[in-house]
């Protein structure tokens, strides 16, 4: 399998910026603006993409909708260096965006705390310009209104920039802050951010660059950094994503699948939650029922994560596999109502690994339960016909190991 780095990237901040709800696309107008300031700072053009990615990445630590709130609606709030820490947390751990991590690191973090810091001067400059997007798009906010930009902003940007260069010197760069007054200074600059045409420039500047193709490896350890944020949404959840796909993967090769189609399953099942990040934790970590209008949240996600999916992996059958892990084969599974006929091996086995897992973790609602509880629930739902009766045997034979996988 082999699968392009950029595009990964760029499929995947769509998730990212599912989180912040209402702010959608925060990641891709932070990348876009810091790409056209290190334009005018005469960065190479390698180092010019290199901030584009960073901009995309930049929040690959906010699960919270809480959290997303707090750091969007104040310039400076006190919690923002969690986030910072736990994202370049993920990323050193991540081979192929390892020199992300560093920058992400520092992307709230002062100009003149910067200086007094023991850190090479490019990164200096690389984080504080991420800061400093990433802060004008905070003041940008009363400019959108649903699906577009407001021709205001054609006349009014002025007293953003204001805004920012008021800062010059303590929280951004001098230099930053001229090189962003001149390209601000252009219509263009706004007006990319427009939603309607974001996507094809960020589509313009994927396709001038040198792409980079990723193996099966490196795409497991993208997936796996992707699937710590939406498990960190929630206490509950914790691990939950790397769980199941462990199991999954576990009893697809007790199967008799080997090779890289174990790769896929367990990417699959890393993924299968990521539209999850719009759900707000309120939600998920609710005790009591759902109202109607939680509920419609929660059946989303499924669908949510196939459309991010399939952007990421073009091509690959682990978007519908992922999709598809809240049917059941009596047809009536949400959201494709899929019949038996219709739902692989493989949606069978993530859906199987997706309620045994959580069945054994603690839930809002319930205490964990003990595994012969867990299994007895397993074969109610098997012998009404939901869950596929084979993959139930399977999970039987190898009940001790699956359940450590679980729990353990
Ligand atoms: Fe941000
Ligand atoms: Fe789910
Ligand atoms: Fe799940």
């Amino acid at each position: 399998m082999k699968i392009n780095l950029q595009r990964t990237i760029s499929s995947l901040t769509n998730a990212l910026d599912l989180v912040g709800a209402d702010e959608y696309r925060h990641g891709k107008r932070v990348a876009l603006m810091a790409v056209a300031i290190a334009g005018e700072m005469h960065w190479p053009q390698a180092r010019c993409e290199k901030m584009l990615y960073a901009g995309m990445l930049h929040d690959c630590g906010v699960s919270r909708t809480k959290e997303h709130r707090a750091i969007t609606e104040t310039l400076e709030w006190e919690g923002a260096q969690q986030h910072s820490l736990r994202g370049a947390d993920y990323l050193a751990d991540c081979p192929p965006l390892a020199h992300f991590s560093a920058i992400v690191r520092w992307h709230h973090t002062r100009w003149e705390t910067l200086l007094r810091e023991d850190l090479d001067d490019d990164l200096r400059l690389e984080s504080n310009l991420i800061f400093l997007a990433d802060r004008t798009d905070v003041l940008l906010s009363p400019y959108f209104i649903g699906a577009s930009l407001k021709n205001e902003i054609l006349w009014e940007y002025p007293e953003v920039v204001e805004r920012i260069a008021g800062l010059a010197g303590t929280l951004f760069s001098p230099e930053l802050v001229d090189a962003f007054r001149r390209a601000a200074a252009r219509e263009s600059f706004w007006l990319a951010m427009d939603p309607a045409y974001i996507e094809d420039e960020i589509e313009d500047h994927l396709r001038r660059g040198q792409p980079v193709e990723l193996d099966t490896t490196d795409a497991l350890a993208v997936a796996r950094l992707f699937s710590h944020t939406v498990d960190a949404k929630s206490s509950y959840t914790q691990e939950h994503s790397t769980r199941v796909a462990r199991i999954a993967r576990y009893l697809a090769e007790a199967s008799g699948i080997g090779g890289e189609h174990l790769d896929q399953i367990e990417i699959a099942g890393l993924l299968h939650d990521i539209g999850k990040l719009r759900v707000p934790e309120e939600i998920i970590d609710k005790p009591g029922p759902l109202t109607r209008d939680e509920r419609a949240f929660v059946m989303r996600h499924s669908y949510d994560t196939g459309y991010i999916l399939k952007r990421t992996f073009p091509g690959q059958p682990i978007s519908a596999w992922a999709a598809m892990h809240h049917e059941n084969l009596l047809g009536t599974g949400y959201p494709f109502h899929s019949p038996a006929t219709d739902i692989p091996r493989e949606a069978r086995l993530i859906a199987v690994a997706d309620i045994f897992q959580a069945l054994s973790q603690e839930r809002p609602y319930r205490g964990h339960m003990a595994k012969e509880e867990v299994v007895s629930r397993m074969d109610e739902m098997s012998a009404a016909g939901r869950i596929d009766p084979e993959i139930v045997r399977l999970l039987h034979t190898h009940l001790d190991r699956c359940y450590a996988l679980a729990v353990g």
